[in-house]
């Protein structure tokens, strides 16, 4: 099986990415950073999600509780108060490890050394300061799967999505270090990895263990979706992100172009793309421009369905 580490900034769709992710990969894994909530209840919200998926052998690894240069805010208007739709959820056993994420990726590099992917399903500042920390780790990591930026409906700014948004200069570091790395935009999460009502009332009525998770933690992220980005239903692009990294012909279309992250001004965070290769730049990601919805709901409802 491939091998994976989630980094996560665990709340709502982050919780099911992890869930898919445990059941796609062998997944070494959880390493969690500032982004979604309150840092510790995003830990919490990590320990919990594997303990009840049945996981708890998978470890929990603390990392940076804050981007690596800019302010930022949470954003539990988006997710709940406890990033799990305000779901009083059961205190859980597990605990994290003593070992830090930034040296539990370099040591994982090295243990699994041309066969580790990372699911990046948030704010870069982990990776970023892990390349930092020891730049080989760029030879040993084989893929990185990026959640983030957007094309340009931004979800956090006009422009920006919320994980380039955290921590722009991780971005930025981490698509210029060498990594070899595929983006899903915000964008293509909107059209493709999106539920509507009826995908909800599907799920619902799935009634396993999992398919009635699913539907606690995300019901904040419905309400929201709903009431601010005009879909009646929830969008899952931590999801879809795994979902792709598992069977990568759910991608219909990519382009493998020059990415930067804007980091100054009123459109810090920015995803700019250099589509005319006007800098020259060698080439430093695969963008997904248009994935399969319907592959993504199978292996969603396949996986919910699981008792
Ligand atoms: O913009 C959406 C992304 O930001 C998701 O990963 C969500 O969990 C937040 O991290
Ligand atoms: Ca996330």
């Amino acid at each position: 099986m491939r091998k994976v580490i989630v980094d996560s900034d665990t709340a709502t769709d982050d919780t099911i990415a992890i869930l898919l992710a445990s059941r796609f990969f062998q997944l070494l894994g959880v390493t969690i950073v500032a982004g979604n909530v309150n840092y510790n209840q995003e830990v919490k919200n990590a320990l919990f999600t594997l303990e009840y998926i049945g996981k708890q052998d998978v470890p929990v690894y603390l990392g940076s509780q804050r981007p690596i240069l800019g302010n930022w805010r949470t954003v539990e208007e988006v997710h709940g108060s406890n990033g799990m739709s305000n779901w009083n959820y059961p205190e859980p056993n597990k605990r994290p490890e003593k070992e830090h994420a930034i040296d539990a990726i370099l040591r994982l590099s090295k243990e699994h050394e041309g066969e580790l992917e990372i699911l990046a399903i948030s704010p870069l500042t982990n990776i970023a300061l892990a390349y930092l920390k020891d730049p080989s780790v760029v030879k040993r990591v084989k893929k990185i799967w990026i959640m983030g930026g957007a094309f340009s409906k931004g979800n956090t700014t006009p422009i920006a999505e919320f994980n380039f948004w955290v921590d722009p200069e991780a971005a930025k570091i981490v698509l210029d270090a060498g990594f070899d790395i595929t983006i899903v935009p915000w964008e293509v999460a909107e059209i493709s990895g999106s539920l509507n009502e009826r995908d909800w009332e599907y799920i619902s009525k799935l009634n396993t263990k999992l398919s009635n998770f699913f539907i606690n933690v995300n019901k904040t992220l419905k309400e929201y979706t709903t009431k601010n980005q005009g879909i009646s239903g929830s969008i899952h692009p931590d999801s879809l992100t795994v979902s792709i990294a598992h069977d990568n012909s759910i991608i219909l279309d990519s382009s493998l172009k020059y990415v930067d992250v804007e980091l100054c001004s009123k459109s810090r965070g920015a995803m700019l793309i250099d589509w005319y290769s006007l800098h020259k730049n060698k080439p430093n990601a695969e963008i997904v421009l248009k994935a399969d919805g319907g592959k993504f709901k199978n292996l969603l409802f396949n996986s919910l369905s699981q008792l």
